[in-house]
């Protein structure tokens, strides 16, 4: 599994996992906004050249959220995920953050795992923050300072 920068030529692959994945889908213009942001980091999982998943960090201050993250079905549980974020994580620190955070839908358990493995600790809660269904979001934290 490889992780390099997303290009535009990935931009239809995105999309479309999107739309498979998510019941309130990006739109392919937020992504593109994204991918040209220089607050962005904008990444791709490949396997043997074949797009295997995405994930987005943006920078706002000192604070990196990681707006979205989602591997293709039958790539899953191999990795990726684990991978992204951990790229997500040393860029946004390589740009000066002090901490990542991030909101998941508190039925996410796959979601809620990688980021608990990944170090991330909840911070919150936002009630109802979520649409289709209406759901609570959970906010989790991740500092990234040396200790
Ligand atoms: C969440 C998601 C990105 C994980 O991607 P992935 O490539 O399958 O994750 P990894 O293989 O790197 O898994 C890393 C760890 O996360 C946890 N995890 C991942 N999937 C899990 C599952 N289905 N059940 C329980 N834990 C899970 C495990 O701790 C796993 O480590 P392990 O395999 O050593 O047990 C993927 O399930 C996905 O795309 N889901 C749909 C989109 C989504 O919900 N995105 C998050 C929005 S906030």
């Amino acid at each position: 599994m490889e992780i390099r920068r997303a290009l535009p030529s990935d931009m239809d692959f995105v999309t479309e996992l999107e739309r498979q994945s998510f019941s309130v889908p990006w739109s392919r213009d937020g992504f593109v906004f994204e991918l040209e942001s220089p607050y962005a980091d904008f990444l791709i999982a490949e396997e043997d050249g074949e797009p295997a998943g995405f994930a987005v960090a943006h920078l706002a201050g000192d604070e990196s959220e990681l707006f979205n993250i989602c591997v293709a079905e039958r790539f899953r549980r191999r990795g990726a995920g684990e991978r992204l974020v951990s790229e997500c994580l040393r860029l946004a620190k390589s740009r000066g953050a002090s901490r990542m955070l991030l909101e998941v839908r508190a039925s996410n358990k796959p979601a809620r795992a990688l980021y608990m493995k990944a170090g991330f600790q909840v911070l919150g809660i936002r009630r109802d923050y979520y649409e289709l269904p209406k759901e609570d979001a959970v906010i989790m934290e991740r500092e990234l300072e040396e200790k």
